[in-house]
């Protein structure tokens, strides 16, 4: 059944989301979007699952706030029944009085041995066969994902329901999108019809660059409707609540409420189905 959020966030949400974070070059702010993405789920009350597919587990470290006794993604690619997705899935840091808990799906340095080159089609629906065992308890699912095309990125894809891809405003940048649009293509066609672009978030953009702003202005005219507003700026306070393992709805100071305020809008634009594929 596809899922779809239909409304503005503020109706009761009727299925699970499922989005992947990704982009094929390193760097970019993918782990830092997937926090500020789930920190506005997380202000707005959605049920909330980070899932770490990266072997540098940065989300886990952002996020996690106690162990999971050793289960961890890598397990749940090994083995997908309910009783260790169940254990590889802790309750994140992120919770307080009256808050409805950002949960983590543990990452591991180990997964690495499921990044193969070319992957079964088994082993990339392994994700989605996991998830099917709990994305009842949430509303909303992140994936942070390694900054590669192997199989963990492809099983993230074939899990989710949509893929929001960062970006830099840099040369570099511009070619890795238009390789990541024509993988999702092929993914859409080899695993997953229902595979969707959410849109390319453009991320750590510096107004007082020329080529930033050379950059992003050619990065519209390729990618038109597909680039999200608003750009991130880089900003300093964007590191320090990302380091202090504090979401940025809760990071103190009028920059950190306007960055807020910019997840917000990103959250919705993400979540909503334009209908583009
Ligand atoms: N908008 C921003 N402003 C300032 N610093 C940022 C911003 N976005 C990301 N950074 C910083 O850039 C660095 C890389 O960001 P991040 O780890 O989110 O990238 P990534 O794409 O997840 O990297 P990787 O490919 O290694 O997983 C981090 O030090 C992060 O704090
Ligand atoms: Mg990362």
């Amino acid at each position: 059944m596809p899922r779809r959020f239909q409304h503005d966030l503020t109706d009761k949400v009727e299925f699970v989301q499922v989005v992947s974070v990704s982009s094929l070059k390193g760097g970019v702010g993918k782990t830092t979007v997937t926090l500020g993405l789930a920190s506005a789920a997380f202000a707005k009350g959605l049920r909330t699952l980070v899932i770490d597919m990266d072997p540098q587990s940065d989300v886990s470290s952002a996020l996690a706030s106690r162990s999971s006794h050793g289960y961890s993604i890598e397990s749940v690619l090994t083995n997908s029944s309910s009783s260790v997705v169940r254990q590889a899935v802790v309750p994140s840091s992120w919770t307080g009085p009256g808050d409805v808990p950002v949960h983590i799906l543990m990452g591991s340095p180990t997964v690495s041995v499921h990044d193969k080159p070319a992957p079964t089609k088994q082993e990339l629906w392994k994700l989605e066969e996991a998830l099917a065992t709990i994305e009842s308890n949430y509303d909303v699912v992140f994936i942070d994902c390694p900054p590669s095309f192997n199989g963990l990125t492809q099983t993230a894809w074939t899990a989710a329901d949509s893929v929001v891809i960062i970006a830099e405003p840099g040369l570099f940048s511009v070619t890795a999108v238009h390789r990541t649009l024509l993988a999702l293509q092929a993914m859409r066609l080899k695993m997953s019809p229902r595979l969707r672009t959410a849109g390319v978030i453009i991320n750590r953009f510096r107004p007082d660059s020329p080529e930033h702003t050379f950059r992003l202005e050619e990065m519209r005219q390729l990618f038109g409707d597909h680039i999200l507003e608003p750009i991130l700026d880089e900003t300093l306070t964007l590191q320090q609540s990302t380091g202090a393992a504090i979401p940025i709805h809760r990071w103190p100071g009028d920059q950190a409420q306007s960055i807020a305020r910019y997840f917000d809008r990103l959250l919705l634009k993400v979540l909503i189905d334009t209908g583009r594929p």
